[in-house]
């Protein structure tokens, strides 16, 4: 089956054409962040407007690459929610039609769900059960996965994300948008020993997180005044040094409790070194298995998409066929997803 894959949920268009039977074909993405760093973040009607002009070329790119017409695609997926209303819309509505066209099914896909699954995409995917670190922009969970469908939630995050805290951190520091690259680069130029940031529920003794105080923290000392740039990069490295730490020590507490000895790290925040570093250190100390997606899909992209798409319905999941009704979920919970799964496979 070959799985047209769309994502549109915030501020990349993301394409993708994905067999079932040879894995990723091709896949193709347009940042939007030039066009929304002047503003300091997303602005939703640039990003839809945009999405609209991307997401037809860049389907057209990815069938180009692959060497296959529109005929050859089997089904399509695209991301349903959550994300901003509007930028959701091109995908669904453009994967609706596509559907109505080519006459076959179209299934709205959970953002989240595609990048806790990404990992699957990479050279080494991981077997289930795993536990599951989920670090996104705007979700941080540890979750327990025993198959596709089959997530059961052990800690989140209590107020931001762990995205979000690099997001704040970064704007703070005047590093621009998205944070956690920025944050990350110029911490690769900053020394310990200068500022000493909490690390918020480290020893809270539960998988809950929370991060809100971080960045207070870290307004406090912005306001105060940073010396110079030397200052900034100090404090860059402990902005990210107390995230990694905390996470890093979660997700190897979860392996713990669980015994379930797998850990995947999924969500634009995997991308980042230091905790990648962190938990190999921690691999080798315990001896569990470590995935993470490849670089290039850590962020958003129509591959993740694609990929959960062939999954649900490989698992009997419901898909609007041609019928040119669709649907979105600008705030789609999770726990819902899990629901739906459990009873999609049973
Ligand atoms: O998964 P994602 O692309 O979008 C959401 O679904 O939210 O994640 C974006 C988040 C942003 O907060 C961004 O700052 C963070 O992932 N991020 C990173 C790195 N690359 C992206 N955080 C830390 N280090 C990185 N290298
Ligand atoms: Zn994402």
């Amino acid at each position: 089956m070959i799985v047209l894959g769309i994502e549109t949920s915030c501020d990349e268009t993301g394409i993708a054409l994905y067999d079932t039977e040879r894995g990723l074909l091709a896949h193709a993405l347009h940042s939007q962040i030039a066009m929304h760093e002047h503003f300091g973040g997303v602005v939703p009607e640039l990003a839809s407007r945009d999405h609209i002009q991307r997401v037809l070329p860049l389907t057209e790119e990815v069938l180009a690459t692959a060497g296959l017409e529109l005929a050859a695609l089997d089904a399509i997926a695209y991301t349903a929610g959550p994300g901003l209303a509007g930028a959701l819309l091109v995908g669904a509505a453009t994967a609706a039609a596509l559907a109505m066209a080519l006459e076959i099914p179209a299934i709205g896909v959970h953002h989240l769900e595609g990048h806790l699954l990404s990992p699957l995409l990479s050279r080494d995917p991981p077997e289930f059960p795993f536990v599951a670190l989920l670090v996104s922009g705007g979700h941080t969970q540890l979750l327990e996965v025993a198959g596709v469908g089959h997530y059961r939630l052990l800690g989140e995050t209590l107020d931001d994300a762990a995205g979000e805290a690099f997001d704040k951190s970064a704007k703070l520091l005047e590093l621009g948008y998205p944070g956690g690259p920025a944050i990350a680069a110029l911490a690769g130029l900053g020394r310990p020993g200068r500022y000493s940031l909490p690390r918020p529920m480290l020893q809270s003794g539960n998988l809950e997180f929370s991060f809100s105080g971080l960045k207070t923290a870290v307004m406090t000392l912005a306001r105060a005044g940073l010396a110079d740039d030397a200052a900034r990069a100090d404090l860059a490295w402990e902005v990210q040094e107390a995230i990694t730490e905390v996470l890093s020590a979660k997700a190897v507490a979860a392996v713990a409790s669980t015994g379930v000895r797998r850990l995947v790290v999924a969500g634009g925040v995997s991308a980042n070194r230091r905790l990648r570093e962190r938990l190999a250190l921690a691999q080798e100390r315990d001896g569990f298995a470590l995935h993470f997606p490849e670089f290039e899909l850590c962020t958003d992209n129509g591959a993740m998409i694609a990929l959960v798409g062939a999954l649900r319905l490989a698992a009997g999941a419901p898909a609007q066929i041609g019928g040119g009704s669709f649907d979105i979920r600008p705030r789609w919970p999770f726990d819902e997803l899990a629901a739906l799964g459990a009873s999609a496979a049973s």
